[in-house]
């Protein structure tokens, strides 16, 4: 009974301390549930960017239940420095442990590597300022490359690149997939943008991402000349532009020529294909030997 008379409803000190009670508790709760479902809301993050690049590299019907075996048994990632285009994965994850960047979970891998937070931050060990016109302002050093192999392992099938750029309102943010000979583009797929829907927002339809396979990357002078114009001429080169959307048709012109070029995965390209022709010059040596043998 002394208790009740003791606790005063109207006391503007207990109103105070009941107040400060609740916003205690109720913070703890949102932020052990964040905390606690963080994990869950990386691995679907992971989730639809696999889905997207499967769907980008030709797999359209995989259930979303079978992305990750699909993805883990056809795809391997590749983690390399952007300048030199050489793989370069304990630098990346070291560069972003020294950069402050958490992980979620014990397992700490190639896919955790977070390219978008590395692109937003200035320190340079994890980004370098650009002033090209995908406005993107900073540019990861450091970045993925999705690589298709056959079913037995034995060959690339297509190279799954990450490009973004700012069409009229947003960042868009996306896919290109390319055939092995590093010039022939496989698709191009969106899967985040801010653009208007029916105008901008049109790069995600199929008339628009359908003119995309076949298109030659680089034209004959070695640069890139894949573009977004207006009443695109039929060539191997030109894809026509969003009526009433110029301004993000030239986004996306941008962007392939930034991150098809020397800041963006060009090296990484002229490395593979120089590569290819130490391969094809040893085993035309090898076979004249044989012949010679
Ligand atoms: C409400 C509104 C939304 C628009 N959204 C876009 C857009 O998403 N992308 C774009 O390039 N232009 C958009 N525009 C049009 C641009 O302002 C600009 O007029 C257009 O890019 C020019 O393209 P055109 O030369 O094909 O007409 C929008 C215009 C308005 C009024």
């Amino acid at each position: 009974m002394q208790s009740d008379k003791s606790f005063d409803k109207e006391s503007p000190l207990n109103v105070i301390l009941l107040a400060v009670v609740l916003c205690v508790v109720c913070s703890l709760v949102v932020s052990t549930a964040a905390v606690g479902l963080r994990s869950l809301q990386d691995a679907n993050v992971l989730l639809d960017k696999r889905a997207n690049i499967l769907s980008v590299a030709g797999f359209e019907d995989v259930a979303s239940g079978d992305v990750n075996e699909v993805f883990g048994k056809r795809f391997t990632v590749e983690l390399i420095d952007m300048t030199t285009g050489l793989p370069a994965a304990s630098e990346a994850m070291e560069a972003m442990k020294k950069a402050g960047k958490e992980y979620s979970g014990e397992e700490e891998t190639i896919a955790k590597y977070d390219q978008i937070w590395a692109s937003k931050s200035k320190k340079p060990s994890i980004s370098d300022p650009t002033d090209d016109a995908t406005l993107i302002k900073y540019r990861e050093k450091f970045s993925h490359v999705y690589v298709l192999k056959s079913e037995d392992g034995s060959s690339v099938e297509k190279y799954v690149f990450p490009v973004r750029g700012y069409g009229l309102w947003s960042m868009m943010k996306g896919y290109l997939a390319v055939e092995p000979d590093l010039q022939e583009i496989a698709g191009l797929t969106f899967y985040e943008h801010g653009e208007t829907p029916g105008l901008g927002g049109e790069i995600k339809s199929e008339r628009f991402k359908s003119q995309w396979p076949g298109k030659q990357i680089y034209g004959e002078d070695g640069e890139v000349a894949v573009r977004v114009i207006k009443a695109a001429p039929k060539d191997d080169y030109s894809i026509d532009a969003l009526s009433g959307a110029t301004i993000t048709s030239t986004g996306v012109s941008n962007m392939m020529k930034y991150w098809m070029g020397p800041e963006g995965f060009g090296p990484y390209i002229e490395q593979k294909k120089d590569g290819e022709t130490e391969t094809a010059q040893t085993t035309m040596t090898k076979s004249g030997d044989q012949d010679n043998g």
